[in-house]
């Protein structure tokens, strides 16, 4: 390989990790959907499949972290994988839900309704394909308590937290270190036997709330609102007694650990509420081991 080949292959490597501060890491998102993918209808599966891009392979979780890799290409978009807050435990929607500029409706709870909305309209006219792929992804971020964090320290970005004895910030402790912490010590480092863990809960442990989590009255828009709230909630216990340079390790972990597997669970059992919504059908597909 010749040197500028390699200087252009790692700067391309850095550019690329860099959005992974931001969101989600990849596995939160791709376990996110495997999980949906097994509470779709028939019906829903196949309009996925038909308006996924060749490269996802007919695979949604493949699709799950585009919308990290147009963040910069598509600018506007930046403001919609988050919704922070002035740090109250709350979310409220005239209050947090806005880009930088003020522009009202530019943030992770309008861009849920937006894509819905999308998708629902067959003259609408946004691209219905990446319309899938950012609401799959931001039903994902919605979920990660940090995606609703302050706004003084951008979600907590700007805390510089030891993970362990690794340099983090608290942002991402919560995209990816809880994650790869948690397939390292209990998963043997393989994400589909996480998957099925987290599977096996929503069907057991969590049968019955399972049932609440996917319950939405609301007929003109999504839930998303209620998304947030509870997110803005756990990110005030994350900030518990977190400081700048505070060294995270296993009391955090442990109590992360359980809130991280609860929210994937979430935010994947929603997403196929809301795709099976869009596209309809009744029978749900049997649930399969990943
Ligand atoms: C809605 O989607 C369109 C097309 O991607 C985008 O231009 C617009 O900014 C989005 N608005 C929100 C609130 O997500
Ligand atoms: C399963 O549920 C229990 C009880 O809520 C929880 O402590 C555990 O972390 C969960 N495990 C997974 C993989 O979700
Ligand atoms: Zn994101």
């Amino acid at each position: 390989m010749g040197v500028l080949l390699l200087v252009h292959v790692l700067l391309v490597a850095v550019a690329a990790s860099a959005p992974a501060a931001d969101a989600w890491g990849k596995e939160g998102h791709y376990m996110v959907c495997k999980i949906a993918e097994s509470f779709l209808t028939e019906e829903a599966s196949t309009a996925v499949k038909e308006l996924l891009p060749g490269w996802a392979g007919g695979d949604l979780a493949e699709a799950c972290s585009w919308a990290d890799t147009v963040r910069f290409r598509y600018k506007w978009s930046s403001p919609l994988h988050f919704a922070d807050t002035p740090g109250d435990c709350e979310f409220n929607y005239a209050r947090d839900c806005h880009n930088t500029k003020g522009e009202k409706d530019m943030c992770v709870v309008g861009a849920i309704n937006n894509y819905t909305a999308a998708l629902k309209d067959s003259s609408s006219p946004y691209d219905p394909s990446e319309s899938l792929m950012f609401l799959a992804h931001f039903v994902g971020d919605i979920h990660q308590p940090l995606h609703c964090g302050h706004t003084d320290d951008l979600g907590g970005n700007t805390i510089k937290v030891h993970w362990y004895r690794r340099q983090s910030n608290l942002h991402k402790v919560w995209d990816v270190n809880v994650i790869e912490t948690a397939m390292k010590d209990f998963y043997d480092n393989d994400q589909s036997t996480m998957i099925q863990a987290i599977q096996q809960n929503i069907t057991e442990e969590w049968a019955n709330e399972e049932k609440q989590w996917e319950t939405c009255r609301s007929r003109t828009k999504t839930c998303a609102e209620k998304y947030a709230a509870e997110s803005a909630k756990l990110a005030c216990t994350a900030y518990e007694g977190v400081e700048q340079e505070s060294t995270l390790e296993d009391d955090y972990f442990f109590a992360a650990l359980p809130v991280v597997q609860k929210r994937i669970a979430q935010g994947g059992v929603r997403l196929a509420a809301i795709l099976n919504k869009i596209f309809g059908g009744k029978s749900r597909l049997q649930i399969q081991s990943s």
